[in-house]
């Protein structure tokens, strides 16, 4: 955000006080002066006017867990485990998910407390790719990956799925790239078919792949590379 619109949002300085201010060289981000009122202000940094905090800096925090199958994706829940519950981090309850999976699903799934990192690698817009290992009921056949291909309606949403791609890996297994994340979207686009969804893993989103040295439930911070890639 702006640091004059930052400034003005207290409500004790109007615009033109939360000018004045900047101008006079009252105003220190992660402790260097600020003239410019247009200074784009990050959540995670220090502000101070004089020597009073406005903001105090955080660290920014990235990371990639081994979600299990059972433990639900919220960082509340009054019945289940949430997947909060599995990071041993004393700031934890500042941390929101990046995309979600259903209870029954397991796999990648990345917690951050950066807001604007999350909402890149999560709207459908970005077109992100995001893979899923998928083992169902029934034989999956062929024509599968043509109807996948074209796009499925969701009547509910009044929508055409983008084009997602499948490759067979075994005849009840495969593995789907989708671009979009649909409420429930690999179980409705099987379901189409009537075939149920037994088993659901997540490998990937965009170019971060989950760490294969990740039993389910644990966890890692994402490297510098894997936060860049977004
Ligand atoms: N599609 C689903 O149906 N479930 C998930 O958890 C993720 C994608």
């Amino acid at each position: 955000m702006r640091l004059d619109r930052f400034l003005s949002n207290f409500p004790r300085f109007s615009r033109q006080d939360s000018r004045l201010l900047i101008s006079a060289g009252r105003l220190r981000v992660d402790g260097a002066v600020i003239h410019d009122p247009r200074f784009d202000v990050r959540d995670f940094q220090r502000v101070e006017l004089d020597d009073e905090l406005l903001q105090a800096g955080r660290r920014a925090q990235y990371w990639m867990l081994n979600k299990p199958v059972g433990v639900v994706s919220a960082t509340e829940h009054d019945e289940h485990r949430t997947v909060l519950d599995l990071l041993a981090e004393p700031d934890r309850h500042d941390l929101h998910l990046a995309g979600r999976l259903d209870l029954n699903t397991s796999g990648l799934l990345l917690i951050t407390n950066d807001g604007r990192w999350s909402r890149r690698i999560t709207q459908p817009q970005q077109r992100k790719p995001k893979v899923y290992l998928v083992d169902t009921e029934q034989p999956i056949t062929a024509e599968y990956a043509e109807v996948f291909a074209r796009g499925l309606y969701f009547a509910y949403e009044d929508l055409t799925t983008l084009p997602a791609r499948l490759e067979l890996l075994g005849s009840h297994s495969a593995r789907l790239t989708l671009f979009e994340g649909r409420y429930h979207q690999v179980k409705r686009m099987f379901g189409h078919f009537r075939n149920r969804v037994v088993a659901l893993h997540r490998e990937s989103m965009g170019e971060i792949h989950l760490d294969p040295a990740l039993a389910p439930g644990q966890y890692r911070p994402l490297t510098r590379a894997e936060i860049a890639s977004v």
